[in-house]
């Protein structure tokens, strides 16, 4: 009895569990989730993270760039990012002479702040149920074009009817696969300047090596500020701007915080896929992602080698290499990951007792067959989603082609076309072309093409080869032959060259730039696309994006019915969300067992001179053998740099804050371990952690690495 009643007790706590680390959930609707997170040690109100009508913490948390999700920190608009999110901003400031990638930067007054045209921040105001007005005139057996139509004259009309009402940006987005709608009414921030970075070193310390990966002891974090008009609206860059007055500011916690402490995490997480049945994680996990890893592997060693080899590659390449590396390395984990924990069958086994619970009831008939035709559905799919994949990791990713195709419009002009278009065209051509050769050492492009090209010959079946690829089987002794004349008869890689041409332009050369072999490769593969294969695949999309819909609402109508506890959060769509969990390490595998928490002496055990990725500067091997770590050290002594928990994020989570029980900044997050990046399609919290680095670390770096005390002075600090 004993026994038993303990086993009891521990499937019990062990469902809790489940239940209090998954979820990503709209902060509107968090009065749901706030007994539990009290119960989970939250000492404030769900009031005090999102209000309507006072300030709360929602008035801190931005989008950042469209990507990532940033916190405000000062009553001056202080921003904290990720290193990598700020990444492109950084490599855009930067330039041989003056590397803030490599040497860091700090604004040490306001004038100093960099502004960075296109940058913004999107602070969401509100937020709205109209699903009833969304859904209006649609019933279950609406069929889909009408219901789309329906639909999306609706969304105009409560859109437009709100625009008319409002300054703030408008959203309407779907949730749970459309069957919900929400209306967002968000501010949008156009100025927001570089305030702060600290050098790669420790922004990006262990890089694509340790990305992805605990122990972690990557000081992954940049610093903005937003700057409005003297009026305090949200205006483009002008000299005359001013700092933002924030409604609210997350003070700075230097407690730091113990395994088991509850916290939690807000920002935009990007995409998630939680509901799909087995075949669709199966075809992701197993056919769509070890061909992206495999083709991306290829390209990546091929940067490698020359970023190694040159200064000035690695930094043209920094950029490139991280966002290419950066998905590569999670499609990895994902289907290890799935396929470790038996994701394809657990999903098989509910696909399964869904069906039968369809049978029990007449109402249910809409569910009888759906996993059956799901199945047919995505087998139907697959051979398009291999073209696809085929197609934007292998021609895609050769640079000169994606360039050429930049002058597609002006390759089509014609005596008729008026001058002042030509002129336009003439001038983007232009600032492409400086872009493009900023970054581009063509000895890698060849490379890659050659590569890639073998590739998509290799792999494609005969419907779905561009003719290009027949050509160059045909009419060249290997792919090598066709890519060197590809780039010796271009005109695209001369910098020099295309300016000239440019300036010489007229509509009589429209045709010559029509037949340069870049734009005609770039052109045959696009077009073949086109042709072929995105309608199709589009259709099938669009019939599995309804299938899923009604999915959707039969696992809610499942749940509701077999296990009413139970809460359901919507995918994560690019909408500000909470999630919290418990603070905490894991067992990755048998006989290793992961701490929490890193500190310095991890970064000094891994250092080395000579791997760029490990490479510690003197200034803070200095810091760290004086122990000069202030009131940033833990009450252990040690200088924690990261930490994980058991909080379910994702992709665009990045830079989002990490909050304790009071809702005081302990961190920010930057990445998820490897291990659990499947819980984008499946959430196991014996596994699945985010990453945070420690704002201890931060401000030690901000503050005693670099002197820039001026910033941390703003700040709101516990001690
Ligand atoms: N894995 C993190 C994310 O998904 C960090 C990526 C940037 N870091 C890097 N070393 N590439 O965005
Ligand atoms: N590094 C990710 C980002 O840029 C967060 C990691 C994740 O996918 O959880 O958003």
């Amino acid at each position: 009895m004993k026994k038993l009643l303990l086993s009891f007790i521990v499937l019990m706590s062990f469902s809790l569990q489940l239940r209090a680390d998954e979820g990503m959930w709209i902060p509107m609707l968090l009065q749901n989730n706030e007994q539990e997170m009290q119960e989970m040690g939250m000492n404030i109100t769900v009031e005090d993270i999102y209000s309507i009508n006072n300030s709360s913490m929602k008035d801190a948390v931005v989008l950042f760039g469209g990507g990532c999700t940033g916190e405000i920190v000062s009553e001056q608009g202080l921003l904290l990012t990720n290193h990598h999110c700020g990444y492109s901003w950084i490599q855009y400031h930067s330039t041989v002479e003056h590397d803030y990638l490599t040497d860091g930067f700090w604004a040490m007054s306001f004038e100093e702040e960099l502004p960075c045209p296109g940058l913004t921040a999107v602070m969401l105001k509100s937020m709205k149920d109209v699903t009833n007005f969304v859904l209006e005139g649609v019933t279950k057996d609406t069929p889909n074009d009408e219901r789309a139509r329906i639909v999306s004259e609706n969304i105009k009309k409560v859109k437009e009817e709100a625009e008319a009402t409002t300054n703030y940006q408008v959203v309407i987005k779907p949730f749970y696969h459309g069957n919900k709608y929400y209306m967002i009414y968000n501010e949008v921030f156009k100025d927001v300047r570089m305030v702060g970075t600290p050098p790669s070193n420790i922004g990006k310390f262990g890089g694509d090596t340790d990305n992805w990966v605990w122990p972690r002891h990557t000081g992954d974090f940049s610093i903005f500020r937003i700057y409005v008009s003297p009026e305090g609206e949200a205006v483009e860059y002008s000299e005359d701007n001013v700092p933002y007055k924030p409604n609210y500011h997350f003070p700075i916690s230097l407690k730091g915080a113990e395994k088991g402490d509850f916290t939690f995490v807000f920002g935009y997480p990007a995409r998630t896929n939680e509901y799909l049945p087995a075949v669709a994680v199966d075809q992701e996990a197993n056919v769509i992602n070890p061909v992206s890893v495999d083709l991306r592997g290829k390209i990546l060693d091929i940067y490698n080698k020359h970023q190694e080899k040159d200064p000035k590659v690695r930094i043209q390449y920094a950029s490139k290499h991280a966002s290419l590396g950066n998905g590569w390395k999670k499609w990895m984990g994902v289907t290890e990951g799935i396929n470790n924990f038996k994701g394809v069958q657990k999903k098989k086994a509910f696909d399964e007792k869904f069906t039968a619970w369809a049978y029990k009831s007449r109402q249910r008939g809409a569910y009888l067959t759906l996993i059956s035709d799901f199945e047919k559905v995505y087998a139907e799919y697959e051979p398009y989603r291999l073209a696809i994949t085929y197609l934007s990791e292998t021609a895609l990713n050769i640079e000169i082609l994606t360039f050429a195709a930049e002058f597609n419009k002006l390759s089509q002009v014609t005596k008729d076309t008026p001058q002042e278009e030509i002129d336009e065209m003439i001038a983007a051509a232009k600032e492409a072309t400086k872009v493009f050769f900023k970054d581009y050492y063509q000895p890698i492009d060849e490379e890659v093409a050659v590569a890639m090209l073998t590739e998509y010959i290799a792999n494609q079946p005969a419907d779905f080869r561009p003719e290009l690829l027949n050509t160059i089987e045909k009419k060249y002794d290997n792919v090598e032959a066709y890519v060197e004349e590809l780039f010796a008869k271009t005109m695209f890689t001369s910098e020099e060259g295309i300016y000239q041409f440019l300036d010489e332009f007229k509509a009589s050369k429209a045709k010559k730039l029509a037949k340069d072999p870049a734009l005609m490769a770039y052109n045959n593969v696009m077009d073949f696309y086109l042709a072929n294969v995105r309608e199709k695949a589009s259709d099938i999309n669009s019939q599995i994006a309804d299938m899923q819909r009604v999915f959707m609402r039969g696992q809610m109508e499942y749940y509701a019915d077999q296990e009413p506890e139970k809460r359901m959060y919507p995918d994560a769509n690019f909408t500000l969300r909470v999630t919290y969990g418990k603070i905490g390490g894991f067992s990755p595998r048998d006989a290793v067992n992961y701490k929490h928490f890193t500190t310095l002496d991890g970064i000094m055990q891994k250092e080395n001179p000579d791997i760029y990725d490990y490479v510690v500067t003197d200034r803070l091997r200095e810091l760290y053998e004086n122990k000069d770590y202030g009131r940033y050290a833990d009450k252990d002594g040690s200088m924690h740099v990261a930490f994980i928990a058991g909080n379910h994020t994702t992709g665009g989570n990045s830079g989002s804050p990490i909050l304790n029980a009071d809702g005081h900044l302990l961190g920010l997050n930057f990445d998820r371990t490897w291990e659990g990046t499947m819980s984008d399609l499946i959430y196991d919290p014996s596994i699945c952690k985010n990453i945070s680095v420690d704002i201890r670390y931060v401000l030690f770096i901000i503050d005693k690495y670099a002197g820039a005390t001026r910033l941390v002075d703003e700040m709101t600090i516990v001690e």
